[in-house]
């Protein structure tokens, strides 16, 4: 299975998922990595040997422009899937359209609670005991596509935002990793028949 990998920030799920491959964990093929600014997680691609780009919303006139060139720049990998592996940026429908059904996105909250940019933050604010982390497949609404997987994590009394982060991010490499290995096994499956 061939990916396409975006990134925003610090690329950890990322860097999970190159040691997954090097390591032949997974049947995945990375085939690019892309970013709208220049961050950590494209460095680690970049170390690992795999090819980048980078799609900045500001080298763009408006947002419709940088999503038709962000997917121009994803179509040119010809991935099966793209993986959105803490990609910060929300891509309006008609970028959902050219990928329909084989984008999967992680996100660190048991969706659908707590949806959008800061679910750990939210979370705590809430007082839940147990979230979590979600791999989905991306619709055009905001973090309600179909759910591939979930993780629980629990809620530690002396927990910030900072902490219980790490931990759902120490879940999310896993769950990422695995579920990524399912849908590949899957799409070997439907190649050979
Ligand atoms: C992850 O928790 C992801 O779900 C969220 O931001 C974090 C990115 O972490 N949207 P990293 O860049 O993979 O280290």
């Amino acid at each position: 299975m061939r990916i396409v990998v975006m990134v925003s920030g610090s690329g950890t799920n990322l860097q999970a998922v190159l040691d997954a491959v090097r390591e032949d964990r997974i049947d995945v093929e990375i085939a690019a990595v892309g970013a709208d600014k220049p961050c950590t997680g494209l460095e680690r691609a970049q170390a690992a040997g795999v090819e980048t780009f980078l799609v900045r919303p500001g080298d763009h006139p408006d947002r419709a422009q940088w999503n038709r060139a962000l997917q121009r720049a994803v179509e040119d990998h010809a991935p099966d899937r793209v993986l959105f592996a803490g990609f910060m940026r929300i891509v309006d429908a008609g970028f959902v359209e050219a990928f329909a059904g084989r984008i999967v996105n992680t996100h660190p909250s048991l969706l659908p609670s707590f949806p959008g940019a800061h679910a750990v933050r939210d979370a705590l604010a809430h007082g839940v005991k147990v979230t979590g982390v979600t791999v989905h497949e991306v619709v055009a609404d905001v973090d309600a596509g179909p759910i591939l997987a979930q993780a629980a994590v629990p809620v530690l009394t002396d927990d910030d935002e900072d902490r219980l982060h790490e931990r759902i991010k120490a879940a999310e490499r896993e769950l990422l990793v695995d579920t990524l290995g399912a849908l590949a096994r899957r799409s070997a499956l439907h190649d050979a028949w």
